[in-house]
């Protein structure tokens, strides 16, 4: 059997076949009756057409085609009669698989994405999410085509780990403790973690960096592609509680290689969809966001602008009076500093670098100036920050200088500082949150609408 993609690629010579799909919307004429079929392959329906006078398919069925039945129909492919397509499907007969009724809550009529977002378990059946589930495939395989393409292996690093790799303590706990027991019993010395079943505390991970860093000096090119964890209590656009990011790690490669990477590899993503989901992107370009096209076609042509922190807030400081923060040098960019940077001054994506250590993690390569460390970040229009990134500190002393003043505890990082004591290298790496390139692609306005099932604060439904 085709999926219906194949089928409208066919020519409408009159050969027969069979289709099966969901009904979107069924019309009735007076001798004949049309159904907009989709089987979520491509975006668009196909026309079948019913002659309700030959016969072919009885009455009693007809009447169970409503918006939301499940049907396989065998016709003939023909050219369509009617404007809007070039074939259609005329049905020598009709089969109901599944039935639908009234109660369906997708029927023809415009549905808002806070509604869809209600019913996220049926929401994939409405244009939109269908495309952005088709999208996100699509970009999905190119990241994987960008890194294997370019000499880097797959690693899968672990979900559940006992670090804490951006030591922002933004961790949800994994435990097998019985905690209804544990407060009742309120004990004061705390809980005993090695009755836990890891021995210790542990937790889903916020980045598989660290483990990345350790296959990277090995195998040189790595990156990983996973879920990441974060209980921020960011109630925003931009953040998930679980999300996936896309992290590469790579040894003899310092700040500068990291960012040619970085923006290679965006091109690549941006100039893929382009290229293999154009009838997705015409949609979001007339749907969701106009222009959205022509902007990615401008941003795959121009290159990145490249700046430090320490110009980007002499830019800010210009413009001070129109921000509610101040922007202020050893504070973080806060997301209108990222978009006035983006939108007013460079119009375009815009690698910012040499960020205080303060305000990045322990890890990150320390500047000679003793303020400054070699990260990067990358901004983006519309959405500010979509990969973080930097040169790893290399240098065991400062490295674990650096914990110390932080507070951590070297011997939990015993293994992660072994990459310093043998064959130390200088190596760099960064982290794309994959949903934040997935807005920035379709246009769409909230990152809980570029995951199938979102979890943000307050919310795990389904
Ligand atoms: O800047 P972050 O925290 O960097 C890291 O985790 C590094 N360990 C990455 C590395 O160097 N290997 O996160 C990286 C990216 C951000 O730029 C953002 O795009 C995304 O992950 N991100 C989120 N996306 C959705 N929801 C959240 N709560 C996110 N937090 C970060
Ligand atoms: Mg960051």
């Amino acid at each position: 059997m085709h999926s219906l993609k194949e089928i409208l690629s066919f020519q409408p010579d009159g050969r027969t076949l069979t289709a099966s799909g969901w009904v979107r919307t069924k019309r009735d004429g007076k001798n004949v009756c049309f159904i907009a079929l989709n089987d979520g392959s491509c975006m668009s329906n196909l026309q079948v057409v019913v002659d309700k006078e030959n016969g072919s398919v009885p009455a009693e069925t007809l009447a169970r085609c409503g918006t939301g039945a499940a049907l396989t129909v065998t016709g003939k492919l023909l050219p369509s009669e009617g404007g809007g397509q070039e074939a259609e499907l005329r049905a020598d007969s009709v089969t109901v698989l599944g039935d639908t009724s009234e109660a369906y809550p997708l029927q023809k009529k415009h549905h808002s994405v806070e509604f869809l977002r209600e019913i996220a378990h049926l929401r994939a059946r409405t244009n939109t999410f269908a495309a952005v589930a088709r999208i996100r495939s699509a970009m999905s395989y190119a990241i994987h085509t960008f890194f294997q393409q370019n000499g880097f292996f797959y690693v899968h690093t672990p979900i559940i780990t006992a670090n804490d790799c951006e030591g922002a303590g933004q961790m949800f706990q994994v435990t097998t403790l019985d905690l209804d027991a544990v407060a009742k019993k309120a004990l004061p010395e705390g809980i005993d973690y090695s009755q836990d079943f890891f021995g210790k505390k542990a937790n889903l991970t916020v980045s598989g960096q660290l483990s990345a860093e350790t296959y990277a000096c090995a195998l040189s090119r790595v990156y990983t592609f996973g879920p990441t964890f974060r209980a921020e209590n960011s109630n925003t656009t931009r953040h998930l509680a679980e999300f996936w990011m896309i992290e590469p790690e790579i040894a003899f490669c310092d700040l500068e290689g990291n960012m040619e990477i970085a923006e290679a590899f965006i091109k690549f993503i941006l100039k893929y969809v382009l290229e293999n989901c154009r009838e997705d992107m015409e949609f979001f370009d007339a749907r969701i966001q106009k222009g959205v096209i022509e902007t990615i076609r401008q941003v795959i042509e121009k290159p990145f602008v490249r700046i430090t922190y320490t110009e980007a807030v002499g830019e800010l400081e210009k413009a001070a009076a129109s921000f509610e923060f101040k922007p202020v040098w050893g504070c973080d960019l806060q997301t209108e500093h990222e978009k006035y940077l983006t939108e007013k001054v460079f119009n375009g994506p815009v690698i910012v670098t040499d960020y205080p250590k303060e305000i990045k993690a322990f890890y990150m390569k320390q500047n000679d100036d003793g303020k400054t460390v070699r990260a990067m970040d990358i901004l983006v229009p519309r959405l500010g920050e979509i990969i973080g990134g930097s040169e790893r500190e290399s240098d065991f002393g400062k490295l674990t200088a650096r914990m110390k003043e932080l507070g951590l505890n070297e011997k939990d990082y015993d293994w992660y500082l072994d990459l310093r004591r043998f064959g130390t290298v200088a190596h760099s790496g960064f982290g794309l949150g994959f949903e934040r390139l997935i807005l920035y692609v379709t246009g769409m306005a909230n990152i809980r609408d570029v995951i199938p099932y979102p979890r943000t604060v307050k919310n795990a439904e389904f």
